[in-house]
């Protein structure tokens, strides 16, 4: 009955924007339309046309005219006594909605031939997939809504007649107006204490973290992650050689086992703990800085998406929490702007600012100078803070919209608690008996793209965990309610064929 509730919120959302015709035939391309998605799938049984007319306060002959054009076009048929039901076999041409689905090929099938041990390692956890793009994605911000005319503008103002200094390599950790631009910025956004000499551009998170494991721990050297946590930096620090410990979260964040090896770095999520969502707490955030100085351990915080919160301000960052707290803070447009842009940035003390520049130097030789010059014009012309502003208006009413079909279609109690604070995704929590893997794959081949929450825990033990992460940032509302219906039908094919 759920399904046939949900089919008719997706007609009642649909049926506004067919604009011509009568009543019973744009109804009849709503259905159609939802068969092709993949919505109704072959062999689901539609509502009844009385139950379904009441739904939609139509007459019960505009269902049934409806109905029989679907069974004309071999949508659907109708068994006397059993109901109608979606046909078995679609007509291939009416078929598009999997056109979409890109097949990632399997690990298996990559010749390990001539790799090293350790590249043959991380090719077997490699977990992402190739287009990070449409629901339930987690983590990807809508980058149509980035105001890319007016950026384009101030690009092409900087690209008309460039400075040499411009088009050469990057020197003393990127561009000097974006270092100042920034500086100020996380100084007043998120408290950090800096100044412009700590700041380090790089081009993505995963080159920062990969920069500090080589810079500040030798092969064999112990380092904490969270667990669960964001599975590429157990692979980047695996790769680099060093001992990862998983270390547990709770509610109140990363909680460190008594017993935990001596770690060089102890990398943390703070503002909104990944993939569950948790704050840090105060309390823990003492305990964590004292535990680092004791054990002359740099912390790493990864503050990703904390300009995203939804009720009340941004929760101020660790680094800043203490005079010269022995924290790395990294940051990244990735979600304020697009993942694409490839522009991040770390807050490095100031013994250790000049030896990792050296090094980001030395290893990557970086450059797009004219796009870091762009981004430091428009964070200063305040373009940026008014984006963020914008998308966290934007973000609160999908997030709401998905909130609400959870707790209509599967109930509020499936919601992880943990992940009501923040964020741009939300945490479907899932009996422990569930193969939450099995049904991401599933969905993916249904054209739903949902990350299981087992896949970010630790592998050395079974996770305590089943979930799935569903990002709702890059999701209008009308497309959620038919991906949402999709997963939906994934969620109860799995329960009722296990
Ligand atoms: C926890 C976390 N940190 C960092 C990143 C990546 O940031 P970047 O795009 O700057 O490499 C992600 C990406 O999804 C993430 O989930």
């Amino acid at each position: 009955m759920l399904q046939h509730t949900l089919l008719a919120d997706y007609i009642q959302q649909k049926l506004p924007q067919q604009h011509s015709g009568a009543l019973y035939h744009r109804l009849f391309h709503c259905i159609a339309e939802a068969i092709r998605e993949g919505i109704m799938l072959p062999k689901s049984k539609l509502p009844a046309s009385r139950d379904l007319a009441l739904q939609l306060s139509v007459s019960r002959n505009t269902v049934l005219n409806a109905y029989q054009q679907l069974e004309a076009q071999g949508y659907i048929q109708g068994f006397t006594g059993r109901g109608t039901w979606v046909s078995e076999q679609i007509p291939d041409n009416y078929l598009n909605a999997k056109a979409h689905v890109v097949q990632q090929v399997p690990v298996a099938a990559v010749s390990h031939h001539r790799l090293s041990q350790r590249a043959q390692q991380f090719i077997g956890n490699v977990n992402h997939r190739p287009i990070q793009w449409g629901a339930f994605v987690p983590g990807v911000p809508d980058v149509t809504e980035f105001p890319h005319q007016l950026f384009n503008k101030i690009q092409a103002r900087i690209g008309q007649v460039p400075d040499t200094a411009s088009l050469i390599y990057s020197h003393h950790g990127g561009n000097a107006e974006l270092k100042r631009s920034l500086c100020e910025y996380l100084q007043v956004a998120r408290s950090v204490r800096c100044d412009v000499n700590q700041i380090i551009i790089t081009e993505g998170t995963h080159q920062s973290i990969d920069l500090l494991s080589r810079a500040l721990c030798d092969v064999g050297d112990s380092v904490w992650i969270e667990d669960p946590g964001y599975w590429v930096i157990r692979n980047i620090l695996t790769m680099n050689g060093l001992v990862v410990h998983a270390q547990p979260v709770d509610e109140q964040g990363i909680c460190p086992k008594a017993d935990a090896p001596k770690p060089k770095l102890i990398f943390v999520t703070p503002s909104h703990q990944y993939p569950l969502g948790a704050h840090l707490s105060l309390k823990r955030r003492r305990e964590l800085l004292d535990l680092a100085r004791q054990q002359q351990a740099f912390i790493v915080e990864d503050d990703y998406d904390s300009e995203f919160r939804f009720s009340g301000a941004p929760f101020p960052s660790l680094q800043g929490l203490e005079e010269a707290a022995p924290v790395i803070y990294l940051g990244t447009f990735s979600k304020t702007i697009y993942p694409g842009l490839r522009v991040s940035y770390m807050v490095v003390p100031k013994h250790l600012a000049p030896h990792l520049k050296l090094m980001l130097d030395e290893l990557h030789r970086s450059g797009h100078q004219l796009t870091q010059r762009a981004l430091a014009k428009f964070i200063d012309a305040g373009h940026y803070v008014a984006h963020i502003r914008r998308m966290r208006v934007l973000y609160r009413k999908r997030r709401q919209y998905l909130i609400e079909l959870i707790e209509r279609y599967l109930g509020a109690e499936m919601i992880h608690p943990f992940s009501l604070e923040a964020g741009l995704h939300l945490v479907l929590k899932l009996p422990m008996h569930v193969d939450d893997q099995k049904i991401a794959e599933q969905a993916y081949h249904a054209g739903i793209k949902v990350k299981a929450l087992s896949l970010y825990y630790s592998p050395q033990h079974p996770a305590p965990e089943r979930g799935l992460l569903l990002g709702f940032a890059s999701v209008p509302e009308p497309e959620m309610l038919q991906a949402f219906y999709r997963l939906r039908q994934c969620l109860a094919e799995h329960s009722h064929n296990n």
